[in-house]
């Protein structure tokens, strides 16, 4: 019989920003200590994953920005690969979406549906813009939501009052991409029937009862006692793969419908024709990890694709994580809120393990849990410092002290049972909670070891023993080096850095091999420990502090609880001539006083070349007055006079907006000097 297989996946990344810590505890962090394990187990493991570079998300992110989406994924997609890759994620693949393979993948499954007669065909009525000629897709549409009246309220959710919407109930909608109002236009898409599924699935779902954690279960019978409804797998878009039925030529794959697929692209990017043997064997389990976001795409709406394709496993599990939060708030990509890991290594370089250590004592396995910096702090010095690298680094010292370093004998056994049935059962622990997805258990039954190590040398006190002693002493020492030994194999997993600085630790060569799990470790006569280093170094208040300040430095609150956009909407197009109408030109402040009984103005004079003009401005809560004349700024000048608190106001001081909610003076690249026109 073959032996059984099992397939990996973390779910794949959007490549619209880079990787933070609630990334890494909720998915990548877990799915790879689980790879690690299995592995060492000798089980024949894959783990796949990529960037996910289709998607709305992305496409507002390349707008934004002014660049191609295809730049954008380019960036992010090195960014997270690396990020990953220098935290020790050990993926067999990173892929990506945007590949050839994957397209052709997709798009081949979409056909073989299409033609096996699976989809529903359905005319619907979507907004579209007749001005920048295409469909919009909801969060490309704003308008004032009916709930409260907010006047930017995006197509799918008002941000104001949280109410989920759809594009048709916004008051006065508004294309995003030309300020102009949409109109309904008819199109048509292609349905997967979720409803035909409803009793394959709910069956599916339910023979997973006792193995799948609680709250992915919960969400799923949810989902299905609502009622599942036919949904689109086809969107009216430009950025995606393209759908593949002729006629349908400005239409992609739903992003939905082609990330999934992505795993099974990676694995045959990885695996070549093998890929079959994960996917369509008799003897392959497929697990997903995945945020809780994500969970009704990976047990209902991707096994139904695959039961309507047929001949394809259904995943054997999906452990799905809750959310980490961030000193106090949700973790926000569009706000900055975050710890970014690219940065977090900059910031700690070789610290990849206390990041992991923490990250997986606080995983938010059960419900939403939280990353502060001084509980960060509290575990790498109380826990990693004071426990684990105590322990090797006292025996260590000692080894060195006592006997040079120089291992008189082979190593393979402990002079006592007990120890060896302390290790047993630290395995026993380690294995029971990785097989069923709980691995904060896990790594503290690894630590437990070192906690037992470090209560054996302090019973046993060899220090004292060896001035009566030595042989005593030395057989106390050799039992704490085959304790660390196995400390190696039971961290690797979790701390895959540590454990092989333990192994340049024991005088053991790097090698390519795994470590052994569960069975006799062997460290040779003449062995030479080298001179002892420490494995971990205390976490100091100061780096702390500096963390704290960059984050609240860095963040920057947009209104509203949007995760990717700040985006103004456009506005309705203009003509050249209205455009020139206006005269903008280079001033110089001259003089600048608070205007009397209104704190936000700012009364200005200002050397605009052909004259000196009055402006009222509103701006005193950014700039101080004294600070502001030889300023150079932007004028506006024939805008009609207006009277404000009694000064006659001739123009305007034109203003960068910030998203950070920061106001700036609009100035010229190389300088510019009063009286140059703006056109
Ligand atoms: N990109 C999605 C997210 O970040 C996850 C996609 S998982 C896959 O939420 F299954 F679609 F690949
Ligand atoms: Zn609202």
């Amino acid at each position: 019989m073959s032996q059984k297989k099992t397939l990996v996946t973390a779910a794949l990344p959007y490549a619209n920003g880079p990787v933070h810590i609630g990334h890494i505890a909720g998915c990548y962090l877990p799915s790879d200590i689980y790879v690690r394990f299995l592995r060492l187990l000798g089980e024949d493991v894959k783990f796949v994953c990529g960037s996910d570079e289709h998607g709305v998300p992305i496409t507002i992110k390349a707008r934004n920005e002014g660049v191609s989406p295809l730049q954008v994924v380019d960036r992010y997609h090195a960014l997270m690969g690396k990020a990953f890759a220098d935290l020790g994620i050990s993926f067999d693949i990173y892929s990506r979406t945007s590949s050839d393979l994957h397209k052709q993948t997709a798009s081949d499954f979409f056909r073989h549906l299409y033609d096996s007669k699976v989809f529903i065909e359905r005319e619907t009525e979507q907004y579209y813009d007749a001005t920048a000629k295409q469909f919009l897709a909801d969060r490309y549409i704003v308008g004032t939501c009916p709930k409260c009246n907010h006047d930017s309220a995006y197509g799918d959710q008002c941000e104001a009052c949280g109410a989920s919407l759809n594009p048709t109930d916004l008051i006065n909608p508004r294309s995003m991409l030309s300020g102009a109002q949409p109109e309904l236009k008819k199109t048509v898409n292609w349905f997967l029937p979720l409803d035909a599924y409803q009793d394959q699935l709910t069956n599916f779902i339910q023979s997973k009862k006792d193995a799948w954690k609680s709250n992915v279960y919960g969400q799923c019978m949810s989902w299905l006692q609502q009622g599942l409804q036919p949904r689109a797998m086809t969107r009216d878009l430009d950025w995606g793969v393209p759908v593949p039925v002729e006629g349908a030529d400005s239409k992609v794959l739903y992003v939905w419908f082609d990330a999934p697929i992505g795993y099974i692209s990676a694995t045959k990017e990885l695996l070549g024709e093998n890929w079959r043997d994960y996917w369509q064997g008799e003897d392959t389990r497929i697990v997903h990890f995945i945020g809780k976001d994500n969970i009704v795409f990976h047990c209902i709406i991707f096994p139904a694709m695959l039961m309507a394709h047929g001949g394809y496993a259904l995943p054997e599990n999906v452990p799905a994580n809750e959310f980490l939060n961030l000193e106090g708030k949700k973790i926000s990509t569009s706000r900055n809120w975050a710890v970014w890991v690219h940065e977090y290594l900059e910031d700690f370089p070789g610290k990849m393990d206390e990041l992991r250590y923490v990250l997986t004592s606080i995983a938010p396995e059960t419900g939403d849990s939280e990353f502060t910096w001084s509980d960060y702090q509290a575990r790498v010095n109380n826990e990693l410092v004071a426990i684990l690298g105590n322990f090797v680094n006292r025996v260590m010292v000692l080894y060195q002290k006592f006997f040079d370093g120089l291992l008189d004998d082979s190593l393979s056994e402990f002079s006592s049972d007990r120890h060896q049935e302390a290790v047993d059962q630290t395995y026993h622990a380690i294995q029971g909670s990785l097989r069923s997805y709980k691995f904060k258990q896990g790594l503290a039954a690894a630590m437990d070891l070192a906690r037992y190590g470090n209560r054996y040398l302090t019973e046993t006190e060899p220090w004292k023993v060896v001035k009566e002693d030595q042989a005593a002493a030395r057989v106390i020492l050799n039992d704490c080096l085959l304790l660390i030994a196995h400390l190696r194999s039971a961290l690797y997993p979790f701390l895959p850095f540590t454990a092989s600085k333990i192994l340049a630790m024991l005088g053991q060569e790097e090698s390519s091999e795994l470590p052994s799990w569960n069975s006799s470790i062997f460290l040779a006569k003449g062995t030479r420990l080298p001179a002892p280093s420490l494995l971990f170094a205390k976490i100091e208040d100061s780096d702390m502090d500096l963390q704290r300040k960059k984050l609240e430095q860095s963040t920057t609150e947009v209104a509203g609880e949007s995760q990717e956009i700040n985006l103004e909407p456009a506005k309705p197009e203009i003509s050249f001539e209205d455009f020139q109408k206006l005269d903008i030109r280079v001033g110089t402040i001259i003089s600048a006083e608070k205007v009397k009984k209104a704190d936000k103005l700012l009364h200005l004079r200002v050397d605009v070349g052909i004259k000196t003009v009055e402006l009222v401005s509103g701006i005193a809560e950014h700039f101080s007055p004294e600070d502001l004349p030889g300023t150079t700024v932007t004028v506006l000048l024939n805008l009609a006079p207006r009277k404000i608190r009694g000064i006659f106001s001739e123009g305007m001081v034109l203003m960068v907006d910030g998203v950070d909610n920061k106001l700036r003076f609009l100035q010229a690249q190389d300088g510019a000097s009063p009286g140059e026109v703006i056109s």
